[in-house]
């Protein structure tokens, strides 16, 4: 009888250690760009999930689990980024990936995370058709339809301008969406859209573009693109003699490298973004003391929406209460006010959240906050 009792005490107490010590840690894949064209993305991301993953394992973790996150680098290339996707599904057996960064990365691994079932959210890619891939493929940012609204509001109403030029790379769906949103709406607000120029992926020298552009003289010149191409844009543009129109971009633009790629071509600039490292929000100032004491930088929007991704997703496997991909997807899609660093999440039927814009000038090279837009 003692005998039993020792031996049903002793298996009991190795279940008990199995379930608590031994708990397998929660594996969450993270797609991002940590080299490459886009790298000063892909960092701030890296940075800032490595720094929740730091703060939820000291927390306790989910579930009284511990939390790793497995970084695959796509390098800002959509086919690396599709390939990411496949390890981190099928040797990393991650059961939900957060990613990627860029919208073209996003829809290239976006598909092969639907046709597994393991459901994805991207914290930062803005074009609208990701979220239309299938229910397994999450946002936690706002579309770019806001941003093109946004902007044409702020150069018709703040900058009275009546005329834009815009230059956009039509081998980027993130790109052209944005050209195409900004001149609905600029035109919906009375202004003329007097040149319309175009480029592809990797090349460099925007004379030809620019020089039909400085023909027309507009008021604002419309550059929706990443940061290391607009740098050369704005650059050129004014080495080109195209004076007086103020340049005027997107969320593509911050990046700590924009300025030193620009020079003072880019001075007195706006683009739209998601935050403001100026932001009063309670959260938003923990988080940027916690951020900067880690890697003695400020944190940019990126960084920001990659801490509100893994807030959004930490969020959904507590109330899944369980770490399965089909659990996960159902929590994800019910997300209801997880307060955040960029502001408070609820997850819409299609996925995406609704959010404010902020509009931020580039100021002594710095990024200066303007305004708040709701949408
Ligand atoms: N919205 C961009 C995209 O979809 C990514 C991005 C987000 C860049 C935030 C800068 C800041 O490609």
């Amino acid at each position: 009888m003692l005998r039993r009792s020792i031996i049903l005490a002793l298996a009991l107490l190795v279940l008990v250690g199995a379930a608590s010590y031994g708990a397998e840690e929660i594996k969450i894949g993270l797609i991002t760009s940590t080299t490459g064209d886009t790298a000063t993305f892909g960092i701030s991301v890296r940075n800032a999930a490595l720094l929740w993953e730091k703060q939820v394992n000291a927390r306790g973790g989910i579930l009284g689990r511990q939390v790793k996150i497995y970084v695959e680098d796509d390098k800002g290339m959509p086919s690396d980024a599709a390939n990411a996707a496949l390890k981190l599904i099928n040797q990393t057996k991650v059961p939900v990936i957060i990613g990627a960064v860029t919208s073209n990365c996003t829809l290239a691994a976006a598909p092969i995370a639907q046709a597994n079932k393991v459901p994805i959210l991207t914290p930062t890619s803005t074009n609208v058709t990701v979220t239309q891939i299938g229910k397994y493929v999450f946002r936690s940012c706002f579309l770019d339809p806001l941003q093109g609204q946004v902007m044409a509001r702020f150069a018709v109403s703040t900058l009275k301008a009546s005329t834009a030029a815009m230059l956009y790379d039509v081998s980027s769906d993130y790109s052209m969406g944005l050209a195409e949103s900004f001149k609905k709406q600029f035109e919906a607000l009375g202004g003329k859209v007097v040149a319309s120029e175009t480029y592809s992926r990797g090349e460099s020298d925007f004379s030809a573009q620019l020089t039909k552009i400085k023909r027309v003289d507009p008021d604002v010149l419309w550059l929706p693109d990443y940061y290391n191409t607009v740098g050369l844009i704005t650059r050129q543009a004014r080495q080109l003699g195209i004076k007086k129109a103020t340049f005027i971009g997107v969320d593509g633009w911050d990046s700590s490298d924009l300025v030193p790629l620009a020079g003072d071509s880019i001075e007195g600039g706006y683009f739209s973004n998601h935050y403001s490292a100026e932001s009063t929000r309670p959260m938003a100032v923990a988080f940027i003391k916690a951020y900067t004491d880690a890697y003695k930088a400020t944190p940019d929007a990126l960084a920001a929406l990659a801490y509100d991704g893994c807030l959004v997703v930490e969020d959904a496997i507590r109330r899944a209460g369980k770490v399965d991909s089909e659990a996960i997807t159902s929590a994800l899609a019910t997300t209801k006010n997880v307060e955040a660093v960029s502001g408070v999440l609820t997850l819409d039927a299609d996925r995406n959240p609704i959010k404010d814009a902020v509009v931020l000038q580039v100021k002594g090279g710095k990024f200066v906050y303007v305004t708040s837009v709701s949408p």
